[in-house]
């Protein structure tokens, strides 16, 4: 079997294979259009080859993560499929592993993906780290209140997308997860419809004076489906910079009330909602949306930033998987001045604060997702008081949120 990266000429062959894999692509304009994505990250794009035949592939897109305060590369992994004849015989996980040590050479330390079943990519060193709530309700449900002066009107997304990027980095929310987005990825990702039809508006707030203009304040962008049945409503991404904003963006939503059935809405599960309804009886279904990796350990720890008090060291002890051996072995940790250095060490002193740990758990403490005493608590890791100390203090538990489908 021959591994490697894409040509061009290979991409016909992978949309065919992505297309009987998932129930996505149902057109093949839908595949098309995915596969002219792919095509700009050829170098990114792996595949597992029998006499020139393609028997798997998968392909990571490159973005920049938030993570507490800094933005690191990271590789957003996608369409990891296999033919049904060649399956567990290893060919993704040989793909998996060529695609992490290419991320490594890289300095790109992190990737995430969304998994079809957790223990798979645990096995390849991922870990469930980001978690969404799903809302699920009929737009009736959503309280009747004024909207007062602020106004919401149906825009080009493609002539705006620098003031939704800016509005999404400043009010989003300083989640770990959030990436940047370009004029391309806004265009195929947000602004174009797969399936259904894609709308985009804006939310503006009046001048308070006379002689200050106006402001947006908010975006809301929609997919609305429509069948012989019935009619539903996905938000695909909502920002608000104030609750007046929020209001306006829940209004709207409300007017379609005898056209559409259902919404459905993702939201960060520290974000709530529930106050705006007048019949609060919604779903909310948590999910375990996407998978965290620390593809290169080292640089993972060393590349963010920490807060100026954090201050100490400990010796990781870490159990790597089989497709990034190279984080195995025990790591001594040193943080100072909201900066940290991470090197390999072969022994150990007596008074070194030791954490045994593997890499799965490690990628959880370090999204924030759970707290080293957390998971001391649960049973799923054991340190000493001064090392969980050191730990909690480094890596904040938080709330990290992926909002990104890849
Ligand atoms: C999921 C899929 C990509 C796996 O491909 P594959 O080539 O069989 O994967 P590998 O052989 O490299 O599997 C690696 C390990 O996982 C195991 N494995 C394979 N499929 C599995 C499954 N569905 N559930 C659990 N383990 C599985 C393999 O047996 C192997 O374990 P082993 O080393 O102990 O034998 C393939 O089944 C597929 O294309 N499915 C449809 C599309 C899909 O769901 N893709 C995933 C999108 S996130």
């Amino acid at each position: 079997m021959e591994i490697r990266t894409m040509k061009k000429s290979d991409l016909e062959a992978y949309g065919d294979l992505c297309r009987y894999c998932f129930r996505d692509f149902d057109t093949p304009q839908s595949i098309d259009r995915y596969m002219s994505i792919v095509a700009e990250q050829l170098g990114h794009s792996w595949g597992a080859f029998k006499d020139g035949v393609l028997h798997a592939g998968l392909w990571y897109q490159p973005f920049e993560m938030r993570v507490g305060g800094s933005f690191l590369p990271m590789g957003g992994v996608a369409a990891v499929v296999s033919r049904p004849e060649s399956r567990s015989q290893g060919l993704v996980r040989e793909l998996m592993t060529r695609m992490h040590q290419q991320m490594r050479g890289e300095k790109r330390p992190l990737a995430v993906l969304q998994p079809f079943k957790n223990s798979f990519y645990a096995a390849m060193g991922y870990a469930d780290s980001f978690f969404v709530h799903e809302h699920l309700f009929e737009p009736h449900q959503i309280a009747r209140r004024p909207v007062g002066s602020y106004t919401i009107r149906e825009v080009n997304g493609q002539a705006h997308w620098e003031t939704l990027e800016h509005l999404r980095l400043r009010c989003g929310g300083n989640y770990t997860g959030m990436v940047r987005r370009d004029a391309g990825y806004w265009e195929s990702r947000y602004f174009t419809s797969w399936k259904g039809l894609r709308s985009v508006y804006l939310v503006e707030r009046p001048p308070e004076g006379r002689r200050r203009p106006g402001s947006v304040v908010g975006f809301l962008i929609t997919n609305l489906s429509q069948s012989n049945e019935r009619a539903d409503v996905r938000v695909a991404q909502a920002i608000w910079e104030d609750p007046g904003a929020l209001n306006a963006i829940l209004q709207f939503i409300r007017n379609l009330r005898d056209q559409v059935k259902e919404v459905r809405w993702f939201l960060p599960v520290d974000v709530d909602i529930f106050p705006h309804f007048e019949d609060p009886k919604i779903k909310v279904l948590l999910w375990p949306k996407m998978m965290l990796k620390l593809v290169d350990l080292k640089g993972a720890i060393e590349q963010r930033s920490y807060h100026p008090d954090c201050g100490g060291a400990v010796v990781l002890d870490v159990t790597a998987d089989a497709t990034s051996p190279w984080n195995s072995g025990k790591w001594r940790v040193n943080w100072d001045a909201g900066t940290a250095t991470v090197r390999k060490v072969q022994r150990l002193t007596t008074r070194t604060l030791v954490i045994k740990t593997d890499i799965q758990t490690l990628a959880v403490i370090y999204s924030g997702h759970r707290s080293a005493s957390a998971l001391v608590r649960q049973g799923s890791l054991k340190a000493s008081s001064s090392a969980l100390a050191l730990l909690d203090g480094a890596f904040l538990p938080g709330v990290p949120c992926m909002e990104e489908w890849f």
